[in-house]
């Protein structure tokens, strides 16, 4: 699929335009409306058209514009948002991608701008639409005998009023973002048998051979011995997989630029290990890498960006299962920090090899350090699947990413460290911390992990993004999400 953007509504085989709910259509509609000659304000009169969210209406072939027109519903319009937006994009995007028109004039933009539209706002429209049909066009059919049959469309022009240089370069950031995307979903939708720390570690590689920018470099279970890592190492103690600590470095600006360290939990299946989880539902626990996903799919993105930073991803990369040779519950480990952690659940195994990834992270003296991992289920009964939790200490650091998540409507929800709980961690006389609370208590079950990982953060400004909610949601339309690449590319770029 092809982007290309025009600043007169001319239709191609097919055009897409807005109507708000029990109102006019948006500007890109009333245009339409003129050149078709009233057709499309006589469909809304004779009550075909109501403008409901999630409404779309073909008409076909109208005879005073030689094309078809897709008139999308936008709701109210006085609770128009960007949300608002996305869900009228989703729809025109699902319409789109299922009709036999090649090529199709997308006017939607229109319905969010106004006169006082900022440049930010303008190039958000456009670049949000070009992720949005790419969205919609994923499919993941890499074990299926038979693709479901390919979209007829090839080309979408997109309706902006602004000069083209800044069309092209929205078109760009839009076309890199959705790149990023798809390859984080591919690489969550992935089956674990496929999706092991090797297939990861040989993903990281290849971004390598595709971009100058980027390097990477494979830390073997040996090297990670040799680094201390015995948190890290505890989790994959049970597995024959060899685990890896994957370690990319993008490099867009000067040596002396501090970079920002991103570091992504990269279990590639949870089984819980020796404290097992529940047969139901565990097969989603080949999602585990999707904060790995995300770190890989942000890099993808920055090598079709190049933008003038540093960027470090640290993917620590195993599997967690049970064995005779696995960590058991009460064992104890030494992490890279020097600290000491007595195992109380071998299913708390994020924050345990996030542990020695953040001790490693030191050696980069971060701006910033951001961690993102599917840590733990609490996350989901706190803030369910459309959200994820934001923790940070470092006022700066969760100011600069709640405005990327207001930006790109990717939500982050800030959430306490509360410093008293780290309480039910320290309480172990068998070592200095232990990984879930002494007792089993389940309370504030995501604030807790925080809590264990910042003991491990200390040395720079860090965040720590639970995003077991969002990274994959089984429904029909599909599993992996992809977040939080969005955020995370704009906090970067911006
Ligand atoms: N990978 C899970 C968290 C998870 C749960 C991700 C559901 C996605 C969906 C994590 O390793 C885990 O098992 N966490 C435990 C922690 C508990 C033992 C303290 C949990 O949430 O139950
Ligand atoms: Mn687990
Ligand atoms: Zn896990």
């Amino acid at each position: 699929m092809h982007f290309t953007t025009q600043s007169s509504l001319l239709p191609q085989d097919a055009v897409i335009v807005g109507l708000f709910q029990d109102d006019d259509f948006d500007a890109s509609g009333q245009l339409l409306d003129e050149l078709s000659n009233g057709a499309l304000s006589a469909f809304k009169t004779r009550g075909i058209l109501k403008g409901k969210t999630g409404e779309a209406h073909w008409f076909y072939d109208v005879a005073a514009l030689e094309a078809s027109v897709l008139v999308v519903g936008l709701g109210k319009a006085d609770k128009y948002t960007k949300d608002s937006y996305i869900k009228a994009l989703h729809t025109a995007a699902k319409a789109a991608l299922k009709s036999p028109f090649k090529k199709i004039s997308l006017g939607l933009a229109s319905s969010l701008l106004n006169d006082s539209s900022s440049a930010e706002d303008k190039r958000w429209v456009i670049s949000q639409a070009v992720v949005e049909f790419n969205y919609v066009s994923y499919r993941f059919e890499d074990f299926k005998s038979e693709a479901s049959p390919a979209s007829a469309l090839e080309e979408v022009v997109l309706f902006s009023a602004e000069e083209a240089n800044a069309n092209e370069s929205a078109i760009r950031y839009g076309e890199a973002l959705a790149n990023g995307i798809r390859f984080a979903r591919h690489a969550v939708d992935l089956p674990s048998n496929v999706a092991t720390p090797t297939y990861l570690a040989g993903q990281a590689l290849a971004l390598a051979q595709q971009s100058s920018a980027i390097q990477t470099q494979i830390l073997e279970e040996k090297e990670c011995e040799a680094l201390g890592m015995g948190s890290f190492l505890s989790v994959t103690k049970g597995s024959v997989e060899p685990a890896k600590f994957i370690i990319m470095n993008y490099k867009g600006a000067d040596d002396s630029v501090a970079p920002v360290v991103l570091v992504g939990k990269g279990i590639s299946f949870d089984t819980g290990g020796i404290s097992i989880k529940p047969a139901a539902g565990m097969d989603e626990m080949k999602m585990d890498m999707g904060g790995a996903a995300s770190v890989l799919g942000t890099f993808r993105a920055l090598a079709d960006l190049k933008p003038k930073i540093n960027v470090v991803g640290l993917i620590p990369s195993c599997e967690n299962m049970p064995s005779g040779s696995a960590t058991k519950p009460g064992d104890v480990v030494k992490s890279m920090s020097g600290k000491t952690i007595e195992v109380l659940n071998t299913d708390a195994e994020g924050r345990l090899i996030l542990a020695d990834a953040l001790t490693y992270a030191e050696r980069y003296n971060p701006k910033a350090v951001i961690d993102i991992a599917t840590l733990t289920g609490a996350v989901i009964v706190a803030l369910g699947t459309d959200v994820a939790a934001l923790y940070s200490d470092d006022e700066t650091l969760a100011a600069a990413l709640l405005k990327s998540s207001e930006r790109t409507r990717d939500h982050l929800w800030r959430m306490p460290i509360v410093n008293r709980y780290l309480e039910s961690l320290t309480k172990t006389t068998c070592a200095d911390l232990s990984n879930i609370a002494t007792g089993g208590g389940r309370s504030a079950g995501s604030i807790v992990a925080a809590c264990f990982l910042r003991e491990f953060a200390k040395a720079y400004p860090w965040a720590h993004l639970d995003i077991a909610g969002v990274a994959s949601q089984s429904g029909a339309d599909g599993f992996a999400t992809g977040r939080p690449v969005s955020v995370l590319v704009d906090y970067l770029v911006n």
